[in-house]
């Protein structure tokens, strides 16, 4: 299940919006056709989006045709403000292009910068592998043998180019011999749960259940939810968490019905200039996205739809936040500042 491999000069990712009916990779060397992908979601999730952005960085770079160091860092930024400019909710993606820019910063040789950032998109891909297997490893603690976890959208490992974030936690706790069962929400209007998330569980042999988006609530008011798991793509200071939208409507039910509800995502998905969730900044999409699926229209012509992509679910709803610096609880800007400055540079 590789979602983003690096060829040299190129990058193989699988296109996820043909899951699950094809399994096809696109081989994409411009870093036009990285933003394209990003932009069509066939690369898509936090971290996996972080990681894309740093190899089209990379291309970009080996692309550019300038010898002189200041020319080739003004056509970098064009690359960079291309990339940047795809999707705005995830920081993971920011967060890369900041660390590819202060690579790019250094040296005068044109030829080793563009090595040097090749090195960078890989240790970004690496490091956020490993973060996300070490946080699966840290979170699958929490989960109880026996119990039925709930969770949204796609998280693992073709979200986040590595283990997964909430779906790594759920793996971890079953391949160290945990039975459990996974209600795995379908996701809408995308349908990341179904498409992705019931293609990726199918594999890993998790028992789970598919449910539409609405099926959450008479569930858990069932008992037959014992608690959530869902990733992120931006996590405030204080907490705040934003995630495919539908996070904040299970946090809601799980909080009325006494429901642990988990957020799992690598310290590169916290925003620490921002304090709280009020200031992240949320992805519109288009309205066809809603009328139709797969290209099929499902709703009359010419009507409004609407289609943010994320919400925002306020920290009083979090249970823990499970991170690779470990699991941060209350009060939340204390955790975050703390693993920040001891595993993040
Ligand atoms: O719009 P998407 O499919 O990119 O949204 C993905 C999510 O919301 C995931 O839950 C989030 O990125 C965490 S992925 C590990």
């Amino acid at each position: 299940m590789k979602a983003i491999e690096w060829l040299g000069d190129r990058v193989k990712v699988l296109d996820q919006t043909k899951l699950p009916i094809k399994e096809a990779y696109l081989e994409l060397s411009r870093y036009q056709d990285i933003a394209s992908a990003i932009l069509e979601l066939k690369i898509r999730g936090a971290p996996a989006i972080g990681v894309a952005v740093g190899y089209g960085l990379a291309l970009g770079a080996l692309k550019i045709k300038t010898g002189t160091p200041d020319n080739f860092r003004r056509e970098l930024k064009a690359v960079s403000r291309a990339l940047a400019a795809t999707r705005p909710t995830a920081r993971n993606l920011f967060r890369a292009l900041e660390r590819m820019e202060r690579v790019a910063e250094k040296g005068e040789d044109v030829e080793r910068i563009k090595q040097a950032l090749i090195n960078e998109a890989i240790a970004i891909h690496n490091e956020e592998a490993e973060a996300t297997l070490k946080l699966s490893k840290l979170g699958a603690e929490l989960l109880k043998d026996g119990s039925t976890i709930l969770t949204h959208c796609n998280t693992g490992p073709l979200a986040t180019a590595g283990y997964g974030t909430a779906l790594g936690v759920i793996r971890q706790a079953f391949e160290h011999g945990k039975k459990l069962k996974v209600f795995a929400t379908e996701t809408r209007p995308l349908l990341q749960g179904a498409r992705i998330t019931a293609w990726e569980l199918k594999q890993l042999k998790i028992p789970f259940t598919l449910i539409t988006d609405s099926m959450a609530g008479y569930f858990m008011s069932k008992g037959e939810v014992d608690c959530v798991i869902v990733g992120a793509d931006r996590i405030a200071l204080n907490g705040d968490t934003a995630n495919k939208l539908g996070t904040y409507t299970l946090a809601v039910l799980a909080k009325e019905h006494a429901i642990p509800f988990y957020v799992a995502a690598p310290l590169t998905t916290i925003d620490p200039a921002l304090a709280s969730g009020d200031e992240i900044p949320i992805e519109q999409r288009s309205p066809d996205e809603v009328t139709h699926i797969q290209g099929v229209a499902i709703a009359p012509a010419g009507i409004e739809a609407a289609n943010p992509a994320f919400d925002v679910t306020p920290n009083k709803y979090i249970t823990a936040i499970i991170t690779e610096g470990g699991i941060i609880r209350e009060p939340y800007g204390e955790g975050i500042k703390k693993y920040f400055r001891e595993v993040i540079t």
